[in-house]
């Protein structure tokens, strides 16, 4: 965040209290937070709102901090938590999805439907051979198989780890490798933009050197041709033909539900590790608090990709369990025009949107032209997630978006809190535009400084969660030494979240982005060593420094600093990186600016000093560079960086 940003967080004085008439129907209630003095007792009955085949004997077993066990005995099957159930109380008919295509075609599917559909998927998963325990990739569009793909999964115990299909082959490779996975679930491409996008081939070049692969389930999704290799096996085929019987098994409360990588501060992803029964009784209890969530009226939308853990928790496991109506859309918001999701929201009478700031600021960009044309009246809530929210954009999103009348939830978690921890509840809680507010009920957060104490009202410091969570991570898959010296070591006995927050006057919670080498690029978390270690891959390049420096619209924006290989010099180099970024990593990993330099400022002890190349990369004043071994090196960076700039 920027230190103007920073300078408006303390003069922003705006407050919103909740209207009566939310208030008056809202899920939470004033007292909540008091009568979760006793975290545990809470959650034990938050618990309650899922079906249990056991009971658990303990609500949580701490003994192995920080391995947290939570509702230790108990048994359950997520997916007829999420469907089954629902069904079984005689609300088959009611629509889970509305699928919205880009073309403007949509389809809706019912709980009833879409419990056979996950039936027939388990039964063909266990046909392929995969089993409880058995890891399953999963690397799919926004279409319903995806949620049919992760459901089945659940259904039959084995855990799934879906890679973000914008990921490259490498990327899903080095996912595949890592977690050992037995099956690949894929399609043969994506829509977007109007056009069909192949997805198949990245899959097929992943599985070539994964040896643990036994079958690749394709599913037929834009109908383009698909080059054969001996493990793919179609979803048509085999799901269609499955029965649409399947007798559900109960899992242990810690049995694995997924994996999900997420960028840490080194080159290698980390496997984040969510388990059964708390993940479940956290996802289901926030999205009913903090959506305030009404199964027999809403129309709930996760803008969120299923690939990453906001699609994971608040489109399949959050909503489903709670028996929500929800639109899943397989798009991008400017085809065929820029008023495509109010669009989707006046065609659905969408009540419920959940999204992030770099999509709320993208669209102010565009202007109030677009949202203006359409009937955003269904609108009672909105929500945001992924990166601080600035007050401008939070304030637009009131006004333009909600008019002036729906709430704003602005939601703090990680892939690693599984679910939301810190946020506004609707109703209860008066907002202020950019800050996340409080803890959840049930939740302990604080902000302390570099000795680990508590900062008072007023001051900065790091986010820290100090007691265990029903939805935390339990560890990094196969590393549990990464898991710990990553969350665990920086401050004793608390999770260091990586995030820079400060306490208002008031002693509200303002979260100030990353502080440490992971940059926020559009609400996706990417690490500096990972991009600089695909540069450094390239031939023509000698040495790579990466840094994220604020951008209006994306947050941060990559900008890479490379040192070419004597000889290497060629016109085009920025554009040959780029495209090299994006087939080692993915498109979201592309450089915003690549600046190709002779020398980068590292200090006495050739440690580079990034601090230095986000000032030159925002353009600020240098300060103080007397550590740099060589103070000369900056000007010519800078002189550099005009000269640089690169907009493909
Ligand atoms: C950032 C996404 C400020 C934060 C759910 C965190 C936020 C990282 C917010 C996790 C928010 C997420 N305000 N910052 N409301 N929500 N972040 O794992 O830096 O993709 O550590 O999970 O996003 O990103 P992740």
């Amino acid at each position: 965040m920027s230190e103007d940003t920073l300078a408006n967080l303390l003069i922003e004085d705006r407050s919103f209290e909740p209207s009566p008439a939310f208030a008056k129907q809202a899920n939470a209630k004033p007292d909540v937070y008091s009568l979760a003095e006793d975290r545990l007792a809470f959650w034990a009955e938050q618990a309650a709102r899922l079906t249990w085949d056991a009971p658990w004997s303990e609500v949580l077993d701490w003994s192995g901090a920080p391995f947290a066990r939570w509702f230790t005995d108990g048994r359950l099957n997520v997916s007829v938590n999420c469907l089954d159930r629902h069904v079984d109380a005689g609300h088959g008919h009611q629509t889970a999805i509305i699928f919205e295509r880009e073309d403007g075609s949509s389809e809706e599917i019912s709980y009833a439907d879409l419990k056979d559909r996950v039936c027939r998927a388990a039964n063909a998963l266990t046909g392929l051979g995969v089993g409880a325990g058995d890891r399953v990739a999963i690397y799919l569009p926004m279409i319903p198989e995806a949620v049919v793909a992760m459901l089945a999964c659940a259904r039959i115990g084995a855990p799934h780890s879906v890679v973000f299909a914008g990921f490259s082959a490498e990327a899903l490779r080095s996912r595949i490798d890592d977690a050992e996975a037995k099956l690949v679930i894929t399609a043969d491409g994506q829509f977007r933009r109007g056009d069909s996008m192949a997805l198949k081939p990245a899959v097929d070049e992943a599985v070539a050197g994964a040896p643990t692969v036994e079958h690749v389930l394709v599913v037929r999704n834009t109908g383009q041709e698909v080059t054969a290799t001996d493990k793919d096996v179609w979803w048509e085929d085999v799901v269609a033909a499955a029965s649409a019987e399947h007798t559900p098994e109960a899992f242990d409360s810690e049995h694995p539900l997924f994996i999900l990588y997420t960028s840490g501060t080194t080159g290698k992803p980390k496997g984040i590790l969510h388990t059964t029964g708390g993940y479940l009784t956290q996802a289901a209890y926030t999205h009913w608090a903090v959506f305030d969530l009404k199964p027999d009226h809403d129309v709930y939308w996760c803008t969120a990709d299923i690939g990453w853990v906001t699609g994971h928790s608040y489109i399949v496991y959050g909503p489903l369990a709670n028996r929500a109506t929800q639109v899943i859309y397989e798009g991008t918001p400017d085809t065929p025009h820029k008023g495509r999701w109010w669009d989707i929201v006046q065609k659905h009478r969408v009540t419920t949107l959940y999204t992030a700031p770099t999509a709320i600021r993208t669209f102010m960009k565009w202007g109030d032209d677009w949202p203006n044309q359409f009937d955003l009246s269904s609108l009672r809530l909105l929500g945001s997630v992924g990166e601080p929210i600035n007050p401008e954009a939070w304030m637009w999103y009131r006004e333009v978006i909600g008019g002036g009348h729906c709430p704003i939830v602005d939601t703090w978690w990680q892939t690693e809190t599984g679910a939301i921890m810190i946020s506004p509840l609707p109703g209860v809680t008066a907002t202020k535009p950019g800050s996340a507010m409080r803890a959840l009920p049930g939740i302990s957060a604080t902000v302390v400084d570099d000795h680990a104490r508590p900062v008072a009202d007023g001051e900065g410091g790091y986010l820290v969660l100090d007691q265990p969570w029903p939805s935390m991570l339990r560890g990094i898959w196969g590393d549990d030494e990464r898991y710990v010296t990553t969350y665990w070591s920086r401050f004793p006995d608390v999770y260091f979240a990586g995030d820079g927050a400060k306490l208002d006057d008031d002693g509200a919670i303002w979260l100030l982005g990353r502080v440490d080498d992971v940059m926020n690029v559009s609400g996706h978390r990417i690490s500096t060593t990972e991009v600089e270690s695909a540069l450094v891959s390239h031939p023509a390049v000698a040495e790579a420094a990466v840094v994220g420096a604020s951008d209006q619209t994306t947050g941060q924006g990559i900008v890479a600093f490379v040192i070419l290989r004597g000889g290497a010099e060629d016109e085009d180099i920025a554009s040959k990186l780029r495209a090299h970024v994006a087939k080692e990593i993915g498109p979201i990993a592309k450089p915003r600016q690549i600046m190709v330099v002779n020398e980068l400022p590292k200090t006495r002890s050739g440690k580079i000093m990034r601090r230095l190349l986000r000032d030159v990369a925002e353009q600020r004043d240098l300060g103080d560079v007397t550590t740099l071994a060589d103070p000369t090196v900056m000007n010519l960076i800078g002189e550099g960086l005009a000269a640089s700039k690169s907009d493909d």
